[in-house]
């Protein structure tokens, strides 16, 4: 930072949707406290990654960046390692990219303007050794959590630190982030005890039509092969007023789509103080639904679980809740999701297809997949691709397995060799294709409401979405001139594996 001028930001994202949402509001932190937010890393002060560590790929992406770091060290640029990495890898980050100041874990978010100014103010104090002095915890704290055992040199993310959120001097002075010594180094690692969620008024919203509303945090569930529960913390639910207040400001303020967001929405509870105004998650996707002003509403992710067929006759009474249900099944064979610890056979999972397919609309389902879990024979996969012909996803995201520190399975042998998983992926999606190739077919004709979400110059198209989360990209004449964020009424003439294509009705 030079003179008065502000200082300046730049965020990069990896990882869920969730992630997507936290950055909004880490942003409207962030400006709030008087940064600036560039658009690359050169114009930056500080640099922040928000990382993902749900697959062992994803966490070398940040990794990858942090190699470059040494080229910025010189410029006196501050980093930052937030999310899911962070939380997962703590202290070590700083063995690992030892240019970096500041590792924070998603639970640990409300504190960041703490922590910024921290960061700021450090080298206006006196002047020691980076090795000798550890300044007293100035916020929060870490206790142990039992089902966060280290594992493979990692550290656990709830294991107790002495000190969690400390600054360690720098012997160099200096009078704003851009001056900073690289070895002020500060924690916030909150464990998976917070009960707080990270609620903040100054989202910075990214889509001035669809917005994100967190309904709940963390994950209870450990399947055993996630690091979700570990790097999230437990599960922690937003009262029911506080969504709906934050779902009629956004409403007020013109965006006609709402996503609630959560882990496992479906195991939302209720934390309104006043047990008689509680509601379940049916009973707040319907009260969404109904806010004056909002036309569409998602919501991700649902566990089998805990998917009541309330949900589905909640889509069944309110016309705004989307005719989409994400569903992640992860196998097929009931032994393999034992082996997950998924808490479901495939016959439950199937009864709750059974509930929508049921439905008065037509429910558009799709799922999460995982191949190669370790023990996953050849008939448990066969079982997998039998289902996907017995529910018909509109889409499927598929991913070989990974072992992640501190998970259970992560005691199990990773034996499927990783060519054998890539085969099974891809026998899997080849096949995931030709269903959508198929099924694809059943809307041309139909005329379908889209949301615009932009144009593309290149095929003189329009991109358009469904309530079905499907892309229908469309043609208009020239006097038509949809505007983003508009909806319109869209006939079908053709379709892809994985679109669909259509006119304007005028
Ligand atoms: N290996 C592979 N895929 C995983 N997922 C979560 N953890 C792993 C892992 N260790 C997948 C699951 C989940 C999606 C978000 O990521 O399918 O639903
Ligand atoms: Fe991970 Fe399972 Fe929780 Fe989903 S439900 S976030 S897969 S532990």
């Amino acid at each position: 930072m030079s003179g008065d001028s502000p200082k300046t930001f730049y965020l990069e994202t990896f990882g869920c949707q969730m992630n997507v949402h936290d950055s909004e509001k880490v942003v409207g932190t962030l400006l709030q406290e008087g940064y600036r937010q560039v658009d690359t890393v050169e114009q930056a002060d500080l640099v922040l990654y928000n990382t993902c560590s749900i697959r062992d790929k994803a966490e070398q992406k940040v990794f990858n960046r942090l190699s470059d770091y040494k080229k910025y060290k010189k410029q006196g640029k501050t980093f930052g390692v937030l999310g899911c990495v962070a939380q997962q890898e703590g202290e070590k980050i700083f063995e690992r990219a030892p240019y970096v100041s500041l590792v924070c874990g998603s639970a640990s978010y409300r504190k960041l303007p703490q922590m910024l100014r921290q960061l700021e103010n450090a080298p206006l104090d006196s002047a020691q050794s980076p090795d000798t002095t550890l300044e007293p915890p100035a916020i929060g704290s870490i206790d142990s959590h039992p089902s966060n055992t280290a594992k493979g040199g990692a550290p656990s993310v709830g294991e107790s630190r002495d000190s969690e959120l400390a600054t360690r001097n720098s012997s160099t002075r200096g009078s704003g982030l851009a001056t900073r010594d690289s070895l002020i180094r500060i924690t916030g690692l909150d464990d998976r005890e917070t009960d707080a969620c990270f609620e903040t008024e100054f989202t910075a919203r990214t889509n001035p039509h669809r917005g994100y509303i967190t309904i709940i945090e963390g994950c209870d569930k450990f399947c055993a092969y996630c690091v979700v529960p570990y790097t999230r913390g437990k599960e922690r639910s937003r009262t029911s007023a506080s969504v709906l207040a934050e779902a009629r400001q956004m409403a007020d303020l013109g965006y006609t789509e709402i996503q609630l967001l959560g882990q496992n929405v479906n195991s939302y509870k209720d934390s309104e103080g006043n047990s008689a105004k509680r509601k379940s998650f049916a009973e707040l996707l319907a009260a969404v639904g109904e806010v004056s002003g909002i036309r569409r509403v998602r919501f991700m992710t649902s566990h089998p679980r805990d998917f009541g067929r309330d949900i589905v006759e909640a889509i069944d009474a309110v016309p705004t809740l989307c005719d989409h249900v994400h569903l992640p099944v992860q196998s097929g064979s009931t032994r393999m999701l034992d082996a997950m610890q998924r808490l479901y056979t495939r016959d439950q999972y199937l009864e709750r297809i059974a509930w929508m397919k049921s439905a008065k609309r037509e429910i558009s389902i799709t799922t999460d997949v995982i191949v190669g879990f370790p023990g996953e024979t050849e008939s448990d996969f066969a079982e997998t691709l039998d289902l996907l012909e017995e529910v018909g996803y509109d889409a499927v995201f598929a991913f070989k397995y990974s072992p992640r520190p501190n998970t259970p399975s992560l005691k199990l042998e990773d034996a499927i060799p990783d060519e054998e998983k890539a085969r099974r992926l891809d026998v899997l999606m080849t096949r995931q294709r030709e269903i959508q190739i198929t099924s694809y077919k059943r809307y041309i004709g139909a005329q379908c409401e889209v949301m615009i979400e932009g144009r593309n110059e290149a095929r003189s198209q329009y991109i358009g979405r469904t309530t079905h989360n499907k892309t229908l990209n469309f043609t208009a004449p020239p006097t038509a001139n949809p505007k983003p964020g508009t909806y319109a009424p869209v006939v079908v003439t053709g379709s892809f594996p994985n679109s669909l294509l259509g006119e304007l009705v005028v």
